[in-house]
């Protein structure tokens, strides 16, 4: 790594405060804790300023840093060819908590984009996540993009080279301010400036998809709480990526699980508050928003392969009367042409809402269900919660006996089980997926509840460990949040879960409050490995920490139905698409509160591009299912869906791309066009890729949508509306909001490939293929990955083939680049933008004379042709 390293010295302290920040917005916190005042300000020698008259801010800090406070500074560094260790020394006291005297500053490359940046207590060992398990360093750092500095002002700066721009162009990624930091045992602070305001990321946290700069408070502490703004939700994600002023990127990671808040502020500049733990940034270069991702994959892990089936239709809702109850719904859907992959059951399937029993009354017969499920080409997929009952008679339930046996319960200080309450009617006890026995256990349970019913998948709900009441059930041994010196959101740590003195075999839940439910998606992927060897896990989980799309999708949980959560749930699907969780989706129709015909139609074609699926319903509202709404409701869910089903070569081979090199499947529209400020705010339409670009209908009574689409040529595949030339600059564009279908565009320069829909991706996947190819200024590409679609070895085995597609005007080849070289029968080719008919056609050299041109939409089509996949070439002879 280059570095300049310019020793910082010792600042005197100097008796006149410099308060006179020039841009007050660039103000570091010096008093976050409650109760801030003035006095309190100077006994910490910082400076008080209230908010004047016409001040654009509200929630900017009072008491701030004056520009020479150095609470730490610099007393050694050493440098090597990889980085730099520095030793910092407290100063002056932050009066925040007992100071940590000094710190170790280390910082290393971690490949040619990457920079770790960790800040620790050399002299204790502080509390550091397992998970998500982090590589070494790359063996090969020989050109990296960045280099750092310590400032004489004693920042922290990682700067990234821009060439194109000149060789001593350099951006300032990250700019941490050692001299204003906290870091105390329970409470740590420190501010970075951003190079620019556009910043996306910081789940999981509900609203718009790029993030308020107005001093606005992100709080991760996991809980279950309906996805509403500002409020701590289900998962911990502190990654986000900031879009610079000329489209480049860069991103940062904090890998921390402790409760904290990450602030926002218009300077713009980050502020990070946890807990406990340590500082450890991990810093991605870019250039592009799409590397950026896939850097942080890098250290993450990227998301394993999902089994085809789960890109089907997905049909659930909390409230089917019994196994009957849930045939019949099914049945009408089916019958009203709804084509559906999965049926779900929620927790009306158990015994007194024991996990891993059955209502004997009602649902005695579910494992038949299955079975015929399997018998249609469908799947099934039931939900698991945490936590198993606390109260049955002793040797009647295998669950908690078989727990206390293997001493897998989550224990409170003294020592005793945890008892809370969650759907069980007496006491829930929580297993800890931190103990080396809990997945022997799970597994166990696992593996016996599928003798009884053939499940295809988890769905792991109430993992943040959710708790109907705050803490114990019969005890108030929880220690009080108020001996912390930062409260995250000002919210008690034990609200709706368990308390933060509880123990694990890891550590104390304060530390692995936000692990929780990765450690449980480790274990429930490891029980579905054992109950059916070599299928590709399935796996759908409420609460996440970062680098979980390894083992497990995620859904956003209890969402409203309403219009603003269906506008909404756009951002909440690429959101998780930023942290290597590609499979997700939101409920479809809303969960909470009755939804309505109008509403519902949207939403079932707008969540048919979710890249997960599946309509579900709370136990209150009505029915939602398709058929229950009627033809309204029923239209564009036929529509969309036929669509869907018929693109999924293409949605699985994103997926492809994201297990084997961190791509994102649905992602938002600057990833694709990061130089065109029109995309930045624009989460109203998303993309499949880079080809696919939905523009749905999002409010009631609408009438017409006005679509954004940025340069380059849009193709309407289902011929509606007609091509969108923006070749010449991104323009908008109106288009009529029917109630009966979505609209979708395919951009120019792709090449996709689909297959005729069958009523299940199990038919589907028995149809010839057919290629659509979207000429932009003469040429397009693409690829399909294939295999067998649920082997969790086909990829490291070799037992899958990659067949591309290069078309220009003139020629289209589609060869299959593969060792397999498997047959695959390709029967029909779509060319969209070819400007005049050609006056023949060559496949392989012979004349093929069985095609259509339709001079209006330019559009070239190719039926019967029957050709095998692994090469074949067209000419276009004019
Ligand atoms: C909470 C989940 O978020 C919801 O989807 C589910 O229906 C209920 N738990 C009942 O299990």
């Amino acid at each position: 790594m280059r570095s300049v390293l310019l020793a910082a010295g010792f600042l005197a302290l100097t008796s006149a405060l410099q308060c006179d920040i020039q841009n007050a917005i660039e103000r570091i916190d010096c008093l976050p804790e409650r109760n801030s005042n003035e006095q309190r300000c100077h006994e910490r020698g910082c400076c008080w300023k209230t908010r004047q008259d016409g001040d654009p801010h509200v929630n900017f800090p009072y008491c701030f840093y004056p520009r020479d406070y150095s609470g730490y500074v610099i007393s050694n560094q050493t440098q090597d060819r990889h980085g730099a260790t520095v030793y910092l020394q407290r100063q002056q006291p932050s009066h925040s908590a007992q100071d940590i005297g000094v710190l170790r500053v280390e910082v290393r490359s971690y490949s040619n984009q990457i920079v770790r940046i960790r800040i620790v207590d050399p002299h204790n060992q502080r509390w550091e996540p397992p998970y998500p398990a982090i590589p070494p360093p790359s063996s090969r750092i020989d050109s990296p993009i960045f280099d750092f500095e310590i400032t004489q002002d004693s920042r922290l700066e990682v700067r990234r080279f821009d060439g194109d721009q000149g060789d001593n162009h350099k951006v300032k990624l990250v700019s941490l301010n050692l001299g204003t930091m906290i870091y105390t045992d329970r409470f740590i602070q420190v501010t970075s400036l951003l190079p620019s305001n556009v910043v996306y990321g910081l789940g999981e946290h509900h609203g718009s998809l790029r993030r308020s700069m107005d001093y606005s408070r992100f709080t991760f502490y996991n809980e279950d709480q309906p996805p509403v703004e500002n409020k701590r939700l289900y998962g911990t994600q502190p990654f986000y990526i900031n879009l610079e002023s000329d489209g480049r990127a860069n991103g940062m990671w904090l890998l921390n699980s402790n409760a904290m808040d990450i602030l926002l502020q218009p300077a713009p500049a980050i502020t990070y508050r946890p807990t406990g733990g340590v500082l450890d940034f991990f810093i991605f270069a870019g250039p592009s928003p799409a590397d950026v991702v896939k850097q942080y994959q890098d250290i993450v892990g990227r998301p394993k392969m999902i089994p085809y089936w789960s890109l089907g239709f997905h049909l659930c809702r909390y409230g089917y009367k019994s196994t009957e109850d849930t045939r019949r719904t099914l049945q009408r859907n089916l019958d009203a042409g709804v084509r559906i992959d999965v049926q779900w059951n929620d927790i009306d399937y158990m015994d007194k809402f024991n996990g891993f029993t059955l209502d004997p009354e009602n649902y005695s017969d579910l494992g038949k269900l299955a079975d015929e499920l399997h018998k249609d080409g469908r799947h099934y997929v039931m939900i698991v919660d945490p936590a198993v009952s606390g109260s049955e008679t002793p040797g009647s339930y295998p669950p908690y006996d078989r727990g206390l046996e293997q001493n897998v319960f989550v224990k409170t200080a003294k020592g005793r089980i945890v008892e809370g309450r969650v759907w069980n009617l007496g006491t829930s006890v929580f297993p800890d997926f931190t103990h080396p026995n809990a997945t022997i256990y799970w597994t166990e349970l696992f593996r016996d509840f599928h003798k009884r019913v053939a499940y295809d998948g988890a769905w792991i709900d109430m993992n943040e460990p959710s708790n109907g009441i705050d803490g114990h059930n019969d005890d108030n041994s929880c220690r009080s949040d108020q001996d912390m010196p930062y409260v995250p959101g000002d919210v008690y740590l034990h609200k709706r879960t368990i308390c933060t003195s509880d123990v694990h075999h890891l550590s104390s839940h304060y530390n692995v409050h936000n692990l929780y439910a990765y450690a449980e998606a480790i274990s429930t992927y490891k029980a579905l490995t054992a109950v059916a060897p070599n299928k590709r896990p399935f796996i759908i989980s409420r609460s996440t920490f970062s680098g979980q799309g390894f083992y497990s999708g995620h859904w956003t949980g209890d969402i409203y139905s309403n219009w603003g959560n269906l506008k909404d749930s756009i951002s909440g699907i690429l959101d998780f698409s930023f942290y290597g969780i590609p499979m997700v989706g939101a409920d479809i129709c809303g969960f909470l509160q009755d939804t309505t015909t109008e509403l519902c139609a949207r939403w079932q074609a707008l969540g048919a591009f979710y890249p997960f699926s599946r309509n579900h319903n709370n136990i209150q509202a009505k029915d939602q299912d398709p058929a229950a709404l009627g033809e309204t409701v029923l239209k564009p869910t036929r529509n969309a869906f036929y669509w869907r089903y018929k693109l999924l070569p293409y949605l699985y081979t994103l997926f492809y791309g994201a297990h084997m090199d961190g791509e994102t499947v649905a992602r938002p529209l600057f990833f694709e066009y990061p130089e065109d400020p029109k995309t930045y705010d624009n989460d109203r339409q998303f993309m499949w890729g880079r080809a696919l670009m939905v523009v749905p209908a999002l409010f009631e009574n609408q009438k017409i949508i006005t679509g954004y689409f940025p340069k380059g040529i849009w193709y309407d595949l289902q011929n509606r509306t007609g091509t969108v030339d923006a070749t010449s600059g991104g323009k908008y564009v109106d288009l009529p909001a029917d109630m009966d279908y979505i609209h979708f565009f395919m951009k120019g320069g792709n090449a996709v490939f689909f297959q005729e829909p069958g009523n299940t991706t199990t038919d589907s996947r028995k149809s010839p293929f057919g290629l659509y190819v979207f000429l932009d200024d003469g040429v397009a590409s693409g690829r399909v990955f294939l295999d067998d679609g649920e082997s969790i070895d086909s990829i490291t085995s070799g037992e899958f083939d990659v067949v591309h597609a290069m078309a220009t005007k003139d020629i289209l080849v589609v060869s299959n680049r593969s060792q397999m070289k498997s047959f695959y029968n390709l029967d029909e080719v779509h060319v969209y933008g070819i400007k005049s008919q050609p006056k023949e056609i060559f496949i392989d050299r012979a004349e093929f004379i069985d095609f259509v041109y339709d001079e209006q939409r330019q559009l070239l089509t190719m039926n019967n042709l029957n050709h095998d996949m692994t090469l074949m070439t067209v000419s276009f002879v004019y």
